[in-house]
């Protein structure tokens, strides 16, 4: 049997899948959890070693599972990998939730222009993103930048190890901020105003091109960021339904068969993971996230369910009880990396169920500002398709359909980036013709979750009370 292995290097573990590419039926999956450092408060980094470490246990574990006849690579986005001339990681990769950059966001739409930058790279300078690290690196660490020989984004950094290839995808590379999205390949004008050498970056190549093979001859496709691999899992692969992540970030992202870009850039626009086409979409950096750091905090170790059922007993809008999920700083829609997280309108009745509610809920109005906004870009959709780990929860998902005033809809493998890694795999080995074929063969939706119909207005109340509190608390906390 012919199966395809999908790699994820996410930011708190390796996932992996093993598909048949048949129908789309998961044949094995494995996961290696790696830890995340922040060593001052807004920094995020990890060691690509622990990547490549999580992607050998899990491969070796796939293998075990059945013979692999190509490889797709995904990832979390943004993150700057640099490598000396010697092929040794220089520093810790600084992350995609990595806040320390807001100076050198200023410095670049200052030196590129914030239109001219729009019109090379269809987006503004934003901390999570690649370029205006490499501008800190120059800054604060230049020993080390003056040894950089090659650049990476986290997912590439395995395909180098994997088959000593440096290359890369058009939809990761779009958000480098060096990538000219419209025309898909590396944007000269940036990369020249940023003094970055152009021989550091990777090659970059369509989705389910092959960038190579392993050792044993099976090939490799290019794979994509996270957020275009997992929409390609969830069957987005043209305009239509928007995928929807509930992630450690929250996600809105919207398919389209032609570039646009917002006027003051406050969407991504990015190259999809399907050849001629692009996607909008709009990011919360603590989604998911959020409301795994209460749980740390409140019942370390402890079980979601749990926390869940808790919440379960408390009613929409928790008496008042409100949260700001801006706990690393937010992108979408506020994009301001000093923005913090908040509990207000606690009372003596509220208890730990109702802090878990009150979490769920920001998220889910978070994301319905992030919704509305891609909407203004790429129309608004009349369905969801959802993944990421808090999809799992119906009591989640119930609240966010509420609040966006959208149904959404599972499919039958809710492991969006690394299942579309796989499909992209397919295609690189020649299993289907293109990325459409592999998605018609394989996505199977699900079971579709309505708005609750009496959550609706209380919703829309409630989320008039968090609308306010940012711009109130701005300054303050
Ligand atoms: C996308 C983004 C995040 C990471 C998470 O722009 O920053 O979704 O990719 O893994």
């Amino acid at each position: 049997m012919t199966l395809l292995a999908g790699l994820d290097i996410g930011t708190s573990s390796v996932k992996g899948l093993l598909v048949d590419p048949a129908d789309g039926t998961v044949v094995a999956r494995a996961e290696a959890e790696h830890p995340l450092s922040t060593p001052r408060p807004g920094w995020a980094e990890q060691d690509p070693e622990d990547w490549w470490a999580g992607a050998q246990v899990v491969l070796g574990a796939l293998r075990e599972a059945g013979a692999i006849a190509g490889i797709g690579l995904s990832g979390q986005m943004h993150g700057l990998v640099a490598l000396d001339a010697s092929g040794r990681v220089l520093r810790p990769a600084m992350l995609w939730n990595d806040g320390r950059t807001g100076a050198e966001c200023t410095q670049i739409e200052q030196r590129v222009g914030l239109d001219a930058l729009i019109a090379q790279t269809g987006n503004r300078a934003l901390p999570g993103f690649t370029a205006p690290k490499l501008v800190w690196l120059a800054r604060h660490e230049p020993e080390l930048y003056a040894q950089i020989d090659r650049i990476m984004l986290p997912k590439d950094y395995v395909r180098l190890r994997l088959c000593g290839e440096h290359a890369t995808d058009v939809a990761d590379a779009s958000g480098t901020l060096l990538f000219d999205v419209a025309q898909r390949r590396w944007s000269d004008a940036v990369v020249e105003a940023l003094d970055v050498d152009p021989g550091w970056l990777p090659r970059a190549l369509e989705s389910p091109a092959c960038s190579g093979v392993t050792s044993a001859g099976t090939p490799i496709a290019a794979g994509a960021g996270d957020q275009a691999a997992g929409a390609l899992g969830v069957g987005v692969d043209r305009p239509g339904p928007a995928s929807v992540v509930l992630g450690t970030s929250g996600v809105v992202f919207a398919a389209s068969d032609a570039f646009a870009a917002d006027r003051a850039a406050r969407v991504h626009s990015f190259c999809h993971a399907v050849p001629g086409a692009w996607h909008s979409m709009g990011v919360m950096l603590s989604a998911a996230g959020s409301l795994r750091w209460l749980r740390d905090a409140v019942a370390p170790g402890g079980d979601f369910a749990a926390l869940l059922a808790e919440a379960e007993r408390w009613e929409p809008g928790v008496e008042g009880l409100t949260f700001l999920p801006y706990l690393a700083g937010e992108r979408t829609p506020h994009a301001d990396p000093d923005a913090r997280g908040a509990f207000t309108g606690l009372s003596l009745r509220h208890d730990r169920g109702a802090l878990v509610r009150a979490v769920l809920e920001g998220v889910a109005f978070g994301l319905r500002d992030v919704l509305d906004l891609v909407s203004e870009l790429s129309g608004r959709p009349d369905l969801g398709r959802v993944s990421g780990g808090g999809a799992r929860s119906r009591l989640w998902l119930q609240i966010l359909a509420s609040v966006l005033e959208l149904p959404l809809q599972r499919t039958a493998v809710d492991e969006g980036a690394s299942f579309g890694a796989a499909l992209l795999g397919g295609v690189a080995a020649g299993a289907f013709a293109d990325v459409h074929e592999a998605v018609a063969a394989c996505v199977r939706p699900a079971e579709i979750v309505e708005p609750v119909a009496q959550w609706v207005e209380r919703y829309r109340d409630a989320r008039e009370r968090f609308v306010a509190l940012y711009p109130a608390l701005r300054g303050v906390a």
